[in-house]
């Protein structure tokens, strides 16, 4: 292969395939191996396509922020238009530009402070479903909970428990279909062509379609006083000139709930993985709960001390980042920081090599909360550490997803204690986003003293 100027030399890989069946056999560990072997920009040939490494982080802010102009997102996020239409995960140019605008408000800091309480409750409720001494399939439990935090958030409360039920079902066989897909050579299979696993992904997203459009023609019907997500969506729908149609509602409201629960739930679940596997931290987490709660469920009030908690959040974000990867496809030749990428060419961005970079990150494996505490994150360049991506693409619902995981896992921790039922490692496994290759099965035990203002009751033992 040609170098273009500016990059290093990639591995030599397959003469037909390039790199494509080391990266395919463990993504996570070549693109690892690959910055650290090869330098800040490597060359790579993945079968048909060619693609650039990028571990400069200046460069990575380059591709990201001042330039992003050059680039649009990669094919295999557009395979997921199947699902997310042409909500704004997806789309580009100025319908993104009009969408993200239009939405932007309803995610700031102050909007999404509303959902504080709905966050809380939903958690108590799933709490006082779980028993002491009994096992849980944590990212089980915290799928269904954050599902329903996104449904409450963006429905309100009058869905039906089957209703959610039908969201998450449906979620979950067109998103296991499109993973096969994306990672097959059933790829370039249009979704009309009736295999078994394209129809069963097609009725899913008709049930899921039938169910959104006929809440959101409800929601026309009457307006009134609402909060959640989807009156602030259809008061910007209806407030704008140009008009947001219907389907166009639909493809962001399924967007916001495809990419606002199963990223939270992954998150929650390394949390509570990484505590029970490191007592002292645990510990620490405990002390803060106590002197900041008192025994109370969190708020939003409680946030700004919630401090430690945070920076659980933010050193397993760091470990586990949902998103590991960020990928880009060049729009026309470009040079970035002195790196010649070429038109149609991809560019890579890992948050998972970035984020266990040793030369950053002191023992870049070890779980360590404190190290966020002397505001590590504002002095570190930014393509050192974006869990959230970075520039106009950034995620739109980090305000969102740091504060729900932080109460969650503030009001989960309070209540119970968690251990691991198996010493097994989880190995994190790049699916759509990162998740644990087994389930993480933790023993729950009820914490000694009880949330204040509730009775103390006996815990049965159901396992
Ligand atoms: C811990 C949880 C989450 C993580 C790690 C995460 C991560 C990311 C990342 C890395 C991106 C940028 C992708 C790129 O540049 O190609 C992104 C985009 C996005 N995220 Fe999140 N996210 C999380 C939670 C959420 C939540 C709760 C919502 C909504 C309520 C959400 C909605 C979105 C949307 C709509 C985009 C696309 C934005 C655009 O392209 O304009 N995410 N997310």
């Amino acid at each position: 292969m040609v170098t273009p100027p500016g990059l290093g030399t990639g591995p030599p890989g397959h003469r037909f395939l390039g790199s494509l069946s080391d990266y395919n056999a463990d993504p996570l560990a070549f693109m690892t191996d690959v910055s650290r072997r090869y330098g800040d920009a490597v060359p790579l040939r993945l079968g048909p396509l060619h693609a650039v490494l990028l571990s400069d982080p200046s460069a990575i802010e380059s591709v990201l922020v001042t330039q992003n102009r050059s680039f649009r997102k990669a094919r295999g996020v557009r395979r997921l238009r199947t699902l997310l239409g042409n909500g704004i995960v997806i789309s580009e140019g100025e319908p993104w530009l009009r969408q993200r605008r239009l939405m932007q408000p309803a995610f700031h800091r102050a909007s999404v402070a509303r959902y504080a309480d709905t966050m809380v409750s939903r958690t108590t409720g799933a709490l006082d479903r779980w028993r002491d001494g009994a096992t849980v399939d944590i990212a089980v439990e915290l799928r269904r909970l954050t599902l329903e935090i996104a449904v409450e958030t963006l429905f309100g409360a009058d869905v039906t428990k089957d209703e959610v039920r039908l969201v998450g079902d449906s979620l979950e066989l067109a998103g296991a279909q499109l993973q096969t897909r994306v990672s097959s050579l059933l790829m370039f299979l249009p979704d009309w062509v009736p295999t078994p696993g394209n129809r069963r992904m097609n009725a899913a997203i008709a049930r899921l379609d039938r169910l959104v459009y006929r809440i959101i023609e409800d929601r026309w019907r009457s307006l009134g006083d609402r909060e959640d997500l989807l009156a602030l969506l259809l008061a910007v729908a209806d407030g704008d000139e140009t008009g947001m149609s219907d389907r166009q509602l639909r493809d962001e409201v399924i967007t916001l709930l495809v990419a606002g629960h199963e990223t939270t739930a992954l998150t929650l679940t390394w949390a509570l993985y990484l505590l029970a596997r490191h007592p002292a931290a645990d510990a620490t987490l405990e002390a803060e709960l106590a002197s900041v709660l008192d025994g109370r469920p969190p708020g939003l009030e409680d946030l700004p001390r919630l401090r430690f908690t945070e920076h659980v959040i933010s050193e397993t974000l760091r470990l586990y980042p949902a998103g590991y990867l960020t990928a880009r496809e060049a729009i026309h030749d470009v040079d970035v920081n002195g790196y010649r990428i070429r038109k149609g060419n991809l560019v890579l961005m890992s948050q998972w090599a970035r984020h266990r970079d040793p030369r950053v990150f002191e023992d870049p494996d070890a779980f360590r909360p404190e190290r966020w505490t002397e505001g590590l994150e504002k002095q570190l360049p930014r393509g050192d550490y974006f869990p959230f991506g970075m520039g106009p693409r950034q995620c739109i619902g980090a305000s969102f997803a740091m504060q729900e995981s932080v109460l969650v896992l503030a009001a989960m921790h309070l209540r119970f204690r968690f251990e691991l039922a198996s010493n097994d490692e989880a190995v994190p496994i790049p699916q759509v986003a990162l998740q644990p290759d087994r389930p993480i099965l933790l023993r729950l035990a009820v914490r000694g003293e009880r949330v204040s203002g509730q009775e103390r009751t006996e815990h049965s033992v159901d396992d």
